[in-house]
């Protein structure tokens, strides 16, 4: 059973129901039940509504409302519910806990608990106390699902992480996997814990180093894509997420980074190489605002600047700590005229007009900035959208467009790290 029909849980219920196994996922949001047990599915995932239709075709996958009756005879329960940040920047526990108390008195014995939301570590010892009841096993299993990719990430892992106190538990859950044929790392519940947070906050820093390192390359004159190329080829350092761009931003680093702060805080830890990576990235938005800036004469106030991107990566509509949202949000709070276009967001948002194309962007703008890397940018004419621009500046915050093509149109361009890239393409056209 699963609890919770969010990305991760509906991910989480759909694949297991395509590896064989008989899943039924529960939610308290009564219309998002009807929705998903008729094959709607809301969330942006590829591949995502096809497992559930196939799911529910073939009888493997059922949606219900209320955790209770469900859970009776289940073999193992997987906790996807919302564990968002809360006071002071630690993981609020409050949906876990409250479906724990739900469902604690009428678990089968010998049924295993699964965490699956990013839970602080010392949750699974947590939930087997509130539970009171020593014949369950409580097993920690974190995912590692990317938004966009969240199918092929559960269906072609790079690993399996589960931690248990209990004994067995743990392979139990690993062999859940099984069909899967991914190394699997089979500990106890504290380290499968720590695995979630060490890898995403290793991932946030390794991002956030880039964006220094594409700082430096300003200011000496070299090229952070060359620079990158050549770091990457080491398989020690590896070539994914060396990219730079306005900032990491998404559902899950800005959550966890500051969780594990909180956690090495309660443990008097300073944690400082994470708190500066953290540091860095606000900083980023701030470089990428003065760029802004720079290239619209100095003063935001009046200047019209067209954005190109609003959700936080590429291939998702999420907008939650989108470093596009925060940019184009300080934009407005200067004064400046903002129109958005996103492929995958529509609707109204404070401050700023959202239009639904791109060269409606372009019209009447001082500055184009692309701020979310999609690849229907890079196909865009850019010679007519310097016809509909006012100014000519183009900022391009995620190294997405080809510097040349836009220069070629008569605009200027500026990336991140790029001040070559930029020279250069500028005395070829
Ligand atoms: C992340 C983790 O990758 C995943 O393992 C975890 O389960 C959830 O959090 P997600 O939030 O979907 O996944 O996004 P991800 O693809 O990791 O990107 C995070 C942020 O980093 C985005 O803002 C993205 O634009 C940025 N990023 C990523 C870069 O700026 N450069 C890169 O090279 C890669």
């Amino acid at each position: 059973m699963v609890v919770g029909t969010g990305y991760v849980g509906l991910t989480t219920g759909a694949c297991l129901a395509s590896l064989g196994h008989r899943v039924t996922c529960v939610d308290v949001d009564e219309s998002k039940v009807a929705r998903l047990a008729a094959g709607r599915v809301d969330i942006m995932e590829p591949g995502l509504a096809e497992l559930v239709a196939r799911g529910l075709t073939s009888g493997g996958l059922s949606f219900v409302v209320g955790a209770r009756e469900a859970v009776r005879d289940a073999d193992g329960v997987f906790l996807c519910v919302p564990t968002p940040m809360g006071a002071g920047g630690a993981a609020d526990l409050r949906a876990v806990e409250q479906v724990v108390g739900e469902i604690a008195d009428v678990l089968p014995s010998g049924c295993a608990l699964i965490t699956k939301s990013t839970v602080p570590v010392g949750t699974a010892r947590r939930i087997q106390e509130l539970t009171g009841r020593p014949d369950l096993a409580v097993v920690s299993n974190p995912e590692f699902l990317r938004e966009g990719t969240a199918v092929s990430d559960f269906l072609g892992p790079d690993r399996i992480v589960v931690g248990s106190d209990t004994p067995g538990a743990a392979d139990w859950v690993a062999n859940l996997y099984e069909g899967l044929h991914a190394p699997a790392v089979v500990t106890d519940a504290a380290s499968a814990e720590l695995v979630k947070y060490a890898a995403n906050c290793f991932l946030a820093m390794k991002l956030s180093f880039v964006n220094s390192i594409a700082e430096l390359c300003e200011r000496l004159g070299a090229d952070i894509e060359p620079v990158t190329r050549g770091m990457g080829y080491d398989r020690r350092i590896g070539r994914s997420f060396l990219k730079p761009g306005p900032g990491w931003g998404g559902s899950c680093l800005p959550k966890d980074t500051s969780a594990l702060l909180n956690i090495a805080e309660s443990v008097r830890f300073d944690f400082d190489l994470l708190s500066a990576a953290v540091e860095q990235n606000i900083a980023q938005r701030d470089r990428v605002i003065a760029k802004i800036a720079g290239a619209v004469g100095g003063s935001l106030a009046g200047a019209r600047i067209g954005l190109l991107g609003l959700a936080f990566k590429a291939g998702t509509n999420d907008l939650r700590d989108s470093p596009a949202l925060s940019i184009a949000s300080v934009l407005c709070a200067h004064g400046a005229e903002v129109t958005a276009f996103d492929p995958a967001v529509g609707g109204e948002l404070p401050g700023m007009l959202v239009v639904d194309n791109a060269y409606q962007v372009a019209k009447g703008a001082d500055a184009v900035v692309v701020l979310t890397e999609w690849p229907e940018f890079t196909r865009l004419d850019w010679t007519y959208m310097a016809e509909l621009m006012h100014g000519d500046a183009v900022v391009d915050s995620r190294n997405l467009l080809e510097p040349r093509t836009v220069l070629n149109a008569g605009l200027s361009w500026q990336g991140i790290g790029r001040p070559r890239a930029t020279v250069r393409a500028t005395s070829v056209s």
